[in-house]
């Protein structure tokens, strides 16, 4: 343990030294992906950083399924089809490279799964399986009845183990030692001992997930998803992108938010999966809506597509006393549904429905932040030393995702870092002393003075108050006065949150305040990327501007300017590749029918 002195020389300031090569930051599927890979090249000098428990991460709760283009029931599907479905989806503002660096790589990713041991659904062949999902041309997706996540990260999390990958659990970052043009590393505290740890590393990799939890109905945990990945990220010099993208997922649960049983699953995931093995909406009026809205790909219509749908089924009165449509999968039986949807099944028996009986109720919430950090095809960004993969980074999901991608992105893109890492790692870094004395020792001095403060705001009632402004005024749907509104509700916020009563180091309320400060950068550039875009594509839709503008098939970016500003710039987006844009001449698309 070292002593130094703070910048204000008022205060000493403990920390504890740990200097690595490569320091992942996060746990789930990314990072563990990316901590494989390296060890396989050879990569030793590793430490993978998780905010709770070895194996508890937000990659748990991904639930029906992972792509990639093996031809299980559909021979004809091919890596170039799953990127034109992802383009189309994407409303053309993925970046093509990142999407084919998936796309090309997934199915030799789910057979390595495979080969490791991951508990695939099966046909009766013993083949993977794969299921229908919203808006892609063929059964593309993978899974393992709908807790796909679990599975997932549990064959990563052995597998890392195997390769004796060092772990941490329970830090929490909360700055990048950065000058703006280079990473040096990162500082953190233990979240059981309140220590403060200094990190030197030569490389950083964010894989620390992204922003949806930010609105009031999120699908995530609430400790996790509140912008950590990309506020970091931002803060340290890099840019971020697409940021207003966020997806609001149709199926989360509507619940009465006064029955004490319910409440806490309000905004829950009810997997598409439910969609994808037959289950029908229905509004309370019994009308099996999405007749109108979408007749050929009815509920595995896109995402924004059906979410936008529920919301004017239930806006026009036609939705259920809880503000939802009805789910309906009673017409298959009960033992395909516990076969293929176990967890749904539970879940809402456990609630007293039985699934095969008696519809579910839902509506839309917040459930995936398709922006996040800009990096290259490597997953770098342009901070040298400083990667960012997963939900953390941006350009593989444009203006919606597909589902089963963001699985699919992380795999991919923890392999493609990890490449692009073993080629330049050279040794742990040192943080220049400039920079300990610049930013180091101010940033730990701040946080002192966080923890154990007596200020006139409660944290948790700040962030609420933040998860609502975000969701009334950039929610589904957007126009530029509320949009407007919304960044002045914003810096009331900021204005709250510079005065919380907070506990000590180890205490909930510091953790949230922490987050609370990640979570107004990541809010303030999703309102500032909606008001910016006036039209609406994908998931953003403008009310003011119902119509997509060819004009704005560019991608608007954010970086930090001086004195606490804040930059914008937009960017054109890349080329396809021949095999692509002839998949996407071809017209695939997907025929719900035949599942009927
Ligand atoms: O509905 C779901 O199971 C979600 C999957 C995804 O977002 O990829």
């Amino acid at each position: 343990m070292n002593e130094h002195e703070s910048a204000d020389r008022t205060r000493p300031v403990e920390y504890d030294h740990v200097d690595v090569s490569v320091l992942v930051v996060g746990a789930g599927a990314a990072g563990a992906r990316t901590a494989i890979e390296l060890a396989d090249r050879g990569v030793e000098d590793v430490l993978v950083l998780g905010k709770r428990g070895h194996g508890d991460a937000h990659t748990t709760w991904a639930r029906g399924g992972i792509n990639g283009a093996l031809g299980t029931h559909d021979p004809e599907d091919s890596p170039a089809i799953h990127a034109a479905d992802t383009l189309n989806e994407g409303h053309f503002l993925n970046d093509p490279g990142k999407v084919e660096t998936m796309t090309e790589q997934m199915p030799d990713r789910l057979r390595e799964l495979d080969e490791w041991g991951m508990a695939y659904s099966r046909t009766e062949d013993g083949e993977i399986d794969q299921r229908f999902f919203g808006a892609q041309s063929f059964r593309r997706t993978a899974f393992a009845g709908d807790h796909t996540g679990e599975s997932l990260l549990n064959t990563l999390v052995e597998q890392a183990q195997k390769r004796d990958v060092p772990y941490r659990e329970n830090v929490m970052i909360t700055k990048l030692v950065s000058d703006g043009e280079a990473a040096y590393g990162a500082v953190g505290f233990d979240m059981d001992t309140g220590e403060f740890v200094l990190f030197n590393a030569g490389t950083v990799v964010l894989a620390a997930g992204g922003y949806a939890a930010i609105y009031d109905r999120h699908t995530s945990r609430d400790d996790e998803n509140n912008g950590d990945g990309p506020a970091l990220a931002y803060d340290a010099g890099a840019s971020l992108m697409d940021m207003e993208f966020v997806q609001f997922h149709p199926t989360g649960m509507a619940v009465d938010e006064d029955d004490p049983e319910w409440a806490p699953w309000s905004g829950r995931l009810v997997t598409e999966a439910v969609r994808g093995e037959g289950g029908r909406l229905f509004n309370a009026d019994g009308e099996r809506f999405m007749e109108r809205y979408s007749p050929d790909q009815m509920e595995l219509d896109a995402r924004d597509v059906v979410a936008r749908a529920i919301g004017k089924e239930v806006t026009e009165g036609r939705g259920t006393d809880n503000g939802g449509v009805y789910l309906d999968i009673s017409h298959r039986d009960a033992d395909f549904i516990r076969d293929r949807l176990p967890r749904m099944y539970e879940r809402f028996a456990d609630l007293g429905v039985d699934m095969a009986e008696a519809p579910v109720e839902v509506a839309p919430t917040a459930h995936y932040g398709m922006g996040g950090v800009a990096v290259d095809d490597g997953g770098e960004t342009d901070v040298d030393g400083l990667f960012a993969i997963g939900e953390t980074m941006a350009g593989v999901h444009g203006a919606n995702r597909l589902g089963g991608n963001s699985l699919a992105e992380t795999v991919a893109f923890g392999v493609a870092a990890g490449e692009r890492i073993a080629e330049r790692v050279d040794g742990p870094g040192a943080v220049p002393d400039a920079l300990v004395d610049s930013l180091v020792e101010p940033h730990l001095a701040d946080l002192t003075a966080t923890a154990n403060r007596d200020g006139a705001h409660n944290v948790e009632s700040v962030l609420a108050d933040l998860r609502a402004c975000m969701w009334t005024h950039t929610g589904i749907l957007r126009d530029e006065a509320s949009l407007r509104t919304g960044l002045d509700a914003l810096a009331d916020l900021r204005e709250r949150a510079s005065d919380l009563t907070v506990g000590p180091v180890t205490s909930e309320s510091f953790e949230l305040a922490v987050d609370l400060g990640f979570s107004l950068t990541a809010a303030e550039t999703v309102l500032r990327g909606a008001l910016e875009r006036d039209e609406s594509r994908g998931a953003h839709y403008r009310t003011d501007h119902p119509e997509a503008d060819s004009d704005w098939i560019r991608n608007i970016h954010f970086e930090s300017a001086d004195l606490g500003g804040i930059h914008s710039y937009t960017e054109p987006v890349g080329t396809p590749s021949e095999a692509v844009r002839a998949a996407l001449d071809e017209g695939h698309e997907l025929d719900y029918h035949q599942l009927e």
